[in-house]
């Protein structure tokens, strides 16, 4: 068991244990007096791991009961938002409840959102069943929906009252999944640590799930709290996923996030390095690490279609996208760079 504690508008614990949902109405009942407990879930998960979740609730004295609904990125919408409300009224959930996201980021994002909103902000768990959210979408306090214009439009920023990982949940995630989990991993070794990113070429991650969960949430919680509101540090986390963006709109989302992320990560690291910025050796070694894992590294967009997309993010301010650069293998920075500029930082021709 590891225990990493994140210090941000409220402090919460972030438990990386095998077998831990057995566990998870004991921890609960540490937090807070018995009250209702709404475990929101997907269609995959929910029949894996609802019931488990459900009678460890139960032996605390809570008293569970479950919303799931149809699986995919596609129910992050205001639709299935908006039914959750609604089930949470009918039950009359009050702010002494609690939220329980049971599942992967679409889960935790979706759930997140309806804890920050639902009677202005009720207590919510993260309970992180896919590689993405255990290393990622699960701690940090973003919470958010789609629209129609775009992914994550409507959302807000809430922080869970706990997460609680159990990495044996890893083990029926499909294949695909795992990989696009992967390129997230890969990122945080290059965005921060030559050390881990030597860990992850020497050993698969599926074989030292805890290690690699527990090594990016302790940076995660570094960066979530140097810059809880993603207006400084905390931007290096879009390592690859300014392009990866653009690559995922330019596919109309056929291309898979961490596919794209991957992509992402290559185009700006070789940009560094035709810049003189990132070593050639280090450039071979990230794509090396990502075709390890099974993670593309080439795109066929032309750079004019990637600019368009890009120049669409949501996450340009003042009219500047900040790129994160890598520098070396665990070591990036932040470059803002206008419309203008940011034609200089893609492939010249595909
Ligand atoms: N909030 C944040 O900070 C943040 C950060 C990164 C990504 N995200 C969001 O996360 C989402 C992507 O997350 P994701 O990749 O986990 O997607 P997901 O939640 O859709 O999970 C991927 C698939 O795996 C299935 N699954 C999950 N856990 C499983 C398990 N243990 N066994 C079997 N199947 C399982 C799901 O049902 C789904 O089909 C996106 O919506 C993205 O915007 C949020």
């Amino acid at each position: 068991m590891n225990k990493l504690t994140v210090t941000a508008s409220r402090s919460y614990d972030v438990i990386i244990e095998r077998g831990g949902l057995d566990r998870i109405g004991e921890y609960l009942a540490d937090l807070t007096a018995s009250c209702r407990a709404a475990v929101i879930s997907d269609s995959h998960v929910f029949p894996l791991y609802g019931r488990q979740v459900e009678d460890s609730l139960r032996r605390a004295g809570f008293a569970p009961f479950s919303f799931v609904f149809e699986a995919g990125e596609a129910s992050k919408n205001l639709t299935v938002y908006g039914q959750i409300l609604e089930f949470l009224a009918a039950r009359h959930m009050s702010r002494s409840d609690v939220i329980l996201a049971l599942g992967g980021g679409v889960t935790g994002d979706l759930a997140g959102f309806v804890a920050a909103t639902y009677l202005r902000g009720i207590r919510y768990v993260q309970l992180p069943t896919s590689l993405l959210a255990a290393v990622d979408s699960s701690v940090g306090g973003k919470a958010g929906i789609d629209l129609p214009e775009g992914k994550n439009l409507a959302g807000a920023f809430h922080q869970p009252m706990l997460v609680l990982c159990d990495p044996d949940t890893l083990k029926t995630l499909p294949e695909t999944v795992i990989r696009d989990g992967s390129a997230e991993v890969i990122k945080y070794g290059m965005l921060g640590s030559e050390a881990f990113f030597r860990e992850l070429e020497e050993t698969p991650i599926t074989e030292q799930a805890e290690h690699v969960i527990s090594v990016c949430v302790g940076m995660k919680r570094d960066l979530v709290a140097a810059d809880e509101q993603d207006t400084g540090e905390r931007r290096k986390l879009n390592l690859g996923h300014t392009f990866g963006h653009a690559l995922e709109k330019c596919s109309h989302f056929r291309i898979s996030h961490g596919a794209a992320v991957s992509v992402g990560m290559v185009l700006i690291s070789q940009a560094a390095a035709s810049r003189g910025m990132l070593s050639q050796h280090d450039l071979n070694r990230l794509i090396r690490l990502l075709k390890q894992y099974g993670l593309p590294t080439e795109t066929v967009f032309p750079a004019a279609s990637l600019r368009e997309a890009a120049l669409s993010d949501k996450k340009i301010s003042d009219g500047r996208l900040h790129l994160i650069v890598p520098e070396a293998i665990g070591k990036c920075v932040i470059v803002p760079v206008s419309g203008d500029e940011l034609v200089s930082w893609l492939p010249d021709e595909n």
